[in-house]
C-alpha cells in the first residue's frame, strides 16, 4: 500500500494510473477509521482498480470553536485498517500543503447546505464541497463513496457532482450502527460511558419513529418529532435540530414527497452527535 502525503506526488500518480487504463475509485475520511468508515472501502473496493483513501482533518470545515484541534487521530492504526480491506493507497497531506497560505477559491452550494447542520455550522458545507473539489482533482477518481451517516453531506456532493459536471459518480452507502445502536462516529471517542449510554437515545427515538413512519405515513410527523425531541431532553441532551424534510431536496414536506429524511443533531456533554433515518414511501 502506498502512502502519499502531498497534492503533486498525488496528482501526478493517479494521472499515471489514469494513462495505463486504470480506474480509480476514492474514500475520503477524517481518518480515526470505524467500521462505517470500512463499510465504504468495502463497498468501493469492487468498482475500481485502484482504491485510495483520503485520511485528512480538513480546516476549513471547522468554526471557530469547534473540535478541529482535539479532534481524533491515529494514524498508524488507519493504515493497518486501510492495508487489511485491501486499499491501494493512502493520501494524507498536512493542512499546511493542501491549503496555499493565499488560498481564496471555495466551491460553494446554495440551496441543500442551508438547513439542518447548515444552520449551526455556517462556513461547514463550503468547507466539505471545496476539499472534496480538491480531492477529486487530485486522485482523478471515477468513483467515490460516500456514508449516509451523513446525509445532508451525500445530498450536497450529489448536487455539485451535477451542478459542476465533474466527472466522477457518487455512491452513497447505508448507515452503520455499532451493537448498541448508536451510529458510528470518530467523535464517539469523546463521549463518558454514561454520556454514551444516554446517547443511545437518539437512534433509539428514531429508529422507533421509522417504524411509524412506514407503518403511517407522514401524517403524524409533528407528533413523532416532538416525542423524540423529548426523550432527547429526558435523557440529558441539548437538542440542535430534530427535522423531518423532504429526503430528496431537503424542502419542507409535502403530501407529495415519496422520501422523509428524519434527522437530529443533539449534544451530550460537549459533543455534537448526529443521525438520521431515511424513509422512501
Ligand atoms: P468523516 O466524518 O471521517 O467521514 C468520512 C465518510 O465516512 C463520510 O462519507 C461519512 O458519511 C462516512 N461515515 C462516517 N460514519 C459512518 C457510519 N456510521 N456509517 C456509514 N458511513 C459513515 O465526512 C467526512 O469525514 C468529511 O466531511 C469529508 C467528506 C472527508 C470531507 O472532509
Amino acid at each position: 500500500m502506498k502512502i502519499i502525503n502531498t497534492p503533486e506526488e498525488m496528482q501526478r500518480q493517479a494521472l499515471e494510473w489514469r494513462k495505463s487504463g486504470k480506474k480509480i475509485g476514492l474514500v475520503p475520511t477524517m481518518g480515526f477509521l470505524h467500521d462505517g468508515h470500512m463499510s465504504l472501502i468495502d463497498r468501493a473496493r469492487p468498482e475500481c482498480d485502484i482504491l485510495i483513501v483520503s485520511i485528512f482533518v480538513n480546516p476549513t470545515q471547522f468554526g471557530p470553536n469547534e473540535d478541529l484541534d482535539k479532534y481524533p487521530r491515529d494514524f498508524k492504526r488507519d493504515c493497518e485498517q486501510c492495508e487489511a480491506h485491501k486499499v491501494d493507497c493512502i493520501f494524507a497531506p498536512a493542512p499546511e500543503v493542501m491549503y496555499a497560505p493565499d488560498h481564496s477559491t471555495w466551491v460553494v452550494e446554495e440551496k441543500l447546505s442551508r438547513p439542518l447542520c447548515g444552520k449551526s455550522r455556517p462556513i461547514h458545507f463550503r468547507g466539505v464541497a471545496t476539499v472534496v473539489t480538491k480531492l477529486f482533482n487530485l486522485t482523478q477518481a471515477e468513483v467515490a463513496v460516500f456514508g449516509r451517516k451523513d446525509a445532508q453531506q451525500a445530498l450536497i456532493i450529489k448536487r455539485m457532482v451535477r451542478d459542476l459536471n465533474m466527472p466522477i459518480e457518487i455512491i452513497v452507502a447505508p448507515l452503520v450502527r455499532d451493537t448498541d445502536l448508536v451510529a458510528m462516529s470518530s467523535r464517539n471517542r469523546y463521549l463518558s460511558e454514561s454520556e454514551r449510554k444516554s446517547a443511545q437515545v437518539i437512534s433509539r427515538s428514531l429508529l422507533s419513529a421509522e417504524d411509524e413512519l412506514r407503518r403511517n405515513g407522514i401524517k403524524d410527523i409533528e407528533e413523532l418529532i416532538l416525542k423524540i425531541k423529548t426523550a432527547i431532553t429526558s435523557a440529558g441532551g441539548r437538542i440542535d435540530y430534530v427535522e423531518a424534510l423532504d429526503g430528496y431536496n431537503l424542502e419542507p414536506l409535502t403530501g407529495k414527497s415519496s422520501s422523509v429524511l428524519l434527522a437530529v443533531a443533539a449534544y451530550f456533554g460537549t459533543t455534537r452527535l448526529i443521525d438520521n433515518v431515511l424513509v422512501d414511501f
